[in-house]
C-alpha cells in the first residue's frame, strides 16, 4: 500500500505508521541494491525531476539512483545550471518545470519552508530534500532504518545528538522521528548552538559532551553549518572540537556497543576524529547506503504504489 498524502515534506507531521511503513518498504528494497541488474519496473513510465538549489553529495546521488533502480525517468536540475541564476523566481522555475508533466519534484534549497511552498503549488508530488533549517526528512528516515537494522527495534533506543543543533534541520527531522518512534534524545552542544526551548520538543539538554555520550544507544554528531551562521557561534574551531568533537578518548565513556552516526558531510578533525570516522563503531557509509533504499521507498510509496508491486 502507497502513503495516502501527495507530498513527503517533514517528520513532524507524519504518523509512527506511516514511519514504519516507509521503513518496512526500504527494507525490501534493499535487496535491489545486491542484484546484479539493479532495476526493477515499479516506476516505468514515472518522471523524477530533481531540483537541487543548494549543494548535495549523498541526497541528490542517492535520489537520482533510487529512481533510475526504480525505472522511473530522473531528470537533474542544479542551481549553477538553471535559469535561477538568471532571476527567475522558485515559484515560475517549479511551474515551468511542472507544465512539463514530471510526477515528483524533489527539491532541496536554502530556505526554510521551500519545499511547502511548492507542494502548495504544483499538483505533482513534491519530497523535501532539505529546507533550509527546517527538516530534512528523507535524512532521518535513513536514520531510522540504519539505527533499526542494527539493533532491531527503535522504541527505547537512547540517543545523543551533538553539535550544532541551532542550524540544524538534520537534528530537527531526527528529534521528531526518534520521539515519535518511542526514543529518548539528549542534545549537547556549544549554549550559543542549543535553541532556547529544544526541551519543548520533549528532548534533554547536556552541556558537556561526556555526560551526553554515557549509556546512549547511538551517537549523532553534526556538522557546524556554518553557511547559515549569521554571528560568531563559538570562540574557534579549535576550541569547539576540544569540547565538542568526538575523539576516540572521550569515546571511551560510552557504551562498547554504541553505534557512531553523522549525516554527512563529515569535517574530519573538527566534529570527529578520523580514527572515530573510520572505527569499528561508525556506521556512516551504511547509513549513505541506507538513503537509496529509503528514497527509493518514498519514491514508490508516493508515485507508484497504485497497485503495482515493486
Ligand atoms: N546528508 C546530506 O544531506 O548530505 P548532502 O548534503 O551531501 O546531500
Amino acid at each position: 500500500m502507497g502513503l495516502t498524502r501527495k507530498d513527503l515534506l517533514e517528520i513532524r507531521s507524519l504518523e509512527p505508521g506511516e514511519i514504519q511503513t516507509i521503513l518496512d518498504t526500504a527494507v525490501s528494497m534493499k535487496e535491489i541494491a545486491s542484484r546484479e541488474i539493479k532495476k526493477v519496473p515499479a516506476l516505468r513510465g514515472k518522471t523524477v525531476v530533481n531540483l537541487f538549489l543548494e549543494p548535495s553529495t549523498r541526497t541528490r546521488t542517492s535520489f537520482e539512483i533510487a529512481g533510475k533502480w526504480l525505472s522511473a525517468d530522473v531528470v537533474n536540475v542544479s542551481g549553477s545550471s538553471s535559469s535561477v541564476v538568471k532571476g527567475e523566481t522558485l515559484i515560475d522555475t517549479a511551474r515551468n518545470i511542472e507544465a512539463m508533466s514530471p510526477d515528483c519534484v524533489v527539491i532541496r534549497h536554502a530556505a526554510s519552508g521551500a519545499a511547502h511552498m511548492l507542494a502548495r503549488v504544483l499538483r505533482c508530488s513534491v519530497v523535501n530534500a532539505g529546507d533550509g533549517m527546517h527538516e530534512h526528512p528523507t535524512q532521518a528516515l535513513l536514520d531510522l532504518l540504519t539505527i533499526r537494522e542494527k539493533r532491531g527495534h527503535l522504541d527505547g533506543l537512547s540517543v545523543a545528538i551533538v553539535g550544532d543543533i541551532a542550524h540544524s534541520r538534520v537534528a530537527r527531522s531526527n528529534i521528531a522521528g526518534m520521539r515519535k518512534m518511542g526514543m529518548s534524545v539528549t542534545v549537547a552542544g556549544p549554549p550559543t548552538l542549543i535553541p532556547p526551548g529544544v526541551e519543548e520538543l520533549g528532548v534533554k539538554v547536556a552541556r558537556r559532551l561526556e555526560d551526553a555520550l554515557r549509556d546512549v544507544d547511538v551517537i549523532m554528531m553534526l556538522r557546524l553549518q556554518q553557511e547559515r551562521m549569521t554571528a560568531n557561534y563559538i570562540p574557534s574551531l579549535r576550541e569547539y572540537s576540544r569540547l565538542y568533537g568526538l575523539s576516540l578518548e572521550k569515546l571511551r565513556g560510552a557504551r562498547d556497543d554504541v553505534l557512531i552516526m553523522h549525516p554527512g558531510p563529515v569535517n574530519r578533525g573538527i566534529e570527529m576524529a578520523p580514527e572515530v570516522a573510520d572505527g569499528p563503531y561508525s556506521v556512516i557509509l551504511e547509513q549513505v547506503a541506507n538513503g537509496v533504499a529509503v528514497r527509493m521507498a518514498i519514491l514508490y510509496l508516493l508515485i507508484g504504489a497504485k497497485g503495482t508491486e515493486a
